[in-house]
């Protein structure tokens, strides 16, 4: 390991390294499960290309923002606004990301703990995954059993924190250099099982050919913001922390458009692969969280040699959240290796432990706290709704102000690594403007103000 920086101490050993941790952590149930069905329930195409359009405009602006404050700084997530600024407020633009990070880790590792459940179900070949089970049924008593949703999603904290211990370059980066081909290899194959199958045409047309009546839907806007900063983990302290391990050589606007172009590459092959298999057995593809969990499995108990399908596509779901895991342990590893000089494996224990507690609500959300509180909805769909919608555009809208107007400019420029005299007038315009203008109206709008 190189010399410990503030940020935590670690550098990313190679470049491919470092874009292969970004990617891993930017790839996760975001592009596969929250993506189908965002994608499902706002109308498919139209919803599409919102989404690049959003990708492009704001995502990659944003990524070489946040990189950049981490690379420049070399700090945590918190005292990287600091440093840039001599006005202290700004160090909350840091603590809104460290917040919304909290607010997904809260939740999102109870969803990589059913998929767990889904993968060993598979694997053991239980009756799941014979036709004629009643899969919401099924779908209910895994996620309504206490002691199974904790046995899990503990088991998921564990694995994923005992990575972070070991550290930036020999924990979270081989671990992504391991896990990121197999992933690839999965998702291909899998793709091109689906565009094989009978739904194939519909379900491109689905996908590619755009409803535009969905775009005069203010939450249309809103839905592909949101999701493309979960996707992507914009404004989430994820990727100025990730950033900081950097050397400064590394070019930034390239590692930018491979992450946001992975990222979305991902997403769409994942479409691919979901909606023929939904389309060839008639099922609706507007189901919301439960497309995944219900709607898949009664596919794959219709498909011959569905059980091997289901195992790859669950394994796949599962390196995805792992690696995503690892990130959202990171950011608050970070911050207490760097403010509160603790070693990185007593921090990434705490964290987990921490991780856990916070997480039984969501857990226990379906079921006993559900009935118990007569909750009208899902605790988890409460906090993943409010971290996406209104969290995240408002740090998003923070980061673009702060990297636009505070950070002094020709260092923001220059540490940008954009190269020529447009791109970077472009980038200060977006960041300056158009950015937090555009967030602000739709987050507004799409909350239904006015
Ligand atoms: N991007 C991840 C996904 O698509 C989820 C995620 C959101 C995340 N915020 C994060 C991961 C912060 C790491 C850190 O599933």
């Amino acid at each position: 390991m190189t010399t410990a920086s503030a940020g935590g101490g670690g550098q990313w050993s190679t470049s491919h390294g470092f874009v292969l941790a970004a990617l891993g952590s930017a790839i996760g149930l975001g592009n596969i499960w929250r993506f189908s069905y965002v994608v499902g329930e706002n109308g498919g195409g139209a919803f599409i290309v919102v989404y690049l359009i959003a990708v492009m405009s704001i995502g990659v602006p944003l990524l070489i923002a946040e990189l950049a404050i981490g690379q420049r700084t070399r700090a945590n997530a918190i005292d990287a606004f600091g440093q840039l600024s001599a006005a202290r407020p700004w160090k909350w633009a840091g603590w809104l990301g460290v917040a919304a990070s909290a607010a997904i880790l809260a939740y999102y590792p109870v969803i990589a703990g059913w998929v767990a459940q889904y993968l060993w179900i598979y694997a053991a070949g239980e009756p799941h995954a014979a036709a004629g089970s009643d899969f919401a049924a099924r779908f209910e008593a895994i996620i309504t059993d206490p002691l199974r949703a904790l046995v899990w999603y503990g088991a998921v904290i564990a694995v994923a924190a005992s990575i972070v211990a070991a550290g930036i370059e020999r924990g979270i980066e081989l671990a992504s250099k391991v896990l990121m081909p197999v992933f690839a290899v999965l998702v291909v194959l899998l793709a091109g099982y689906g565009l094989s199958l009978p739904g194939a045409p519909r379900a491109l047309a689905f996908l590619f050919s755009p409803d535009w009546t969905a775009l005069q839907e203010p939450k249309t806007y809103l839905a592909a913001i949101g999701q493309a900063f979960f996707s992507i983990g914009l404004a989430m302290a994820i990727l100025v922390t990730y950033g900081s391990y950097l050397p400064a050589g590394e070019r930034l606007p390239r590692a930018a458009l491979t992450i946001a172009a992975g990222d979305t590459l991902i997403a769409l092959l994942a479409g691919m692969m979901i909606f023929p298999a939904v389309f060839s057995y008639g099922l609706d593809p507007a189901h919301g969280p439960t497309l995944a969990f219900v709607v898949l499995p009664e596919v794959f108990a219709a498909m011959p040699g569905g059980r091997w399908i289901a195992l790859g596509f669950f394994l796949l779901l599962q390196v995805a959240a792992l690696t995503s895991v690892m990130a959202l342990i990171e950011v608050p590893v970070s911050l207490l290796t760097a403010k509160l000089r603790w070693g990185r494996p007593i921090a990434a224990t705490t964290v987990g432990v921490a991780a856990f507690l916070v997480g039984v609500p969501s857990a226990l959300g379906y079921g006993v706290l559900r009935e118990l509180l007569s909750l009208p909805v899902p605790l988890l769909d409460v906090i993943d709704h409010f971290a996406s919608n209104v969290v995240l555009p408002l740090s998003g809208i923070a980061i673009a102000l702060f990297a636009g107007w505070v950070w002094p400019m020709a260092d923001a420029l220059q540490s940008s690594g954009l190269a020529t005299a447009r791109l970077r007038q472009l980038w200060i315009w977006l960041l300056r403007v158009a950015i937090p203008g555009t967030i602000a109206v739709v987050m507004v709008r799409g909350l239904g103000f006015f």
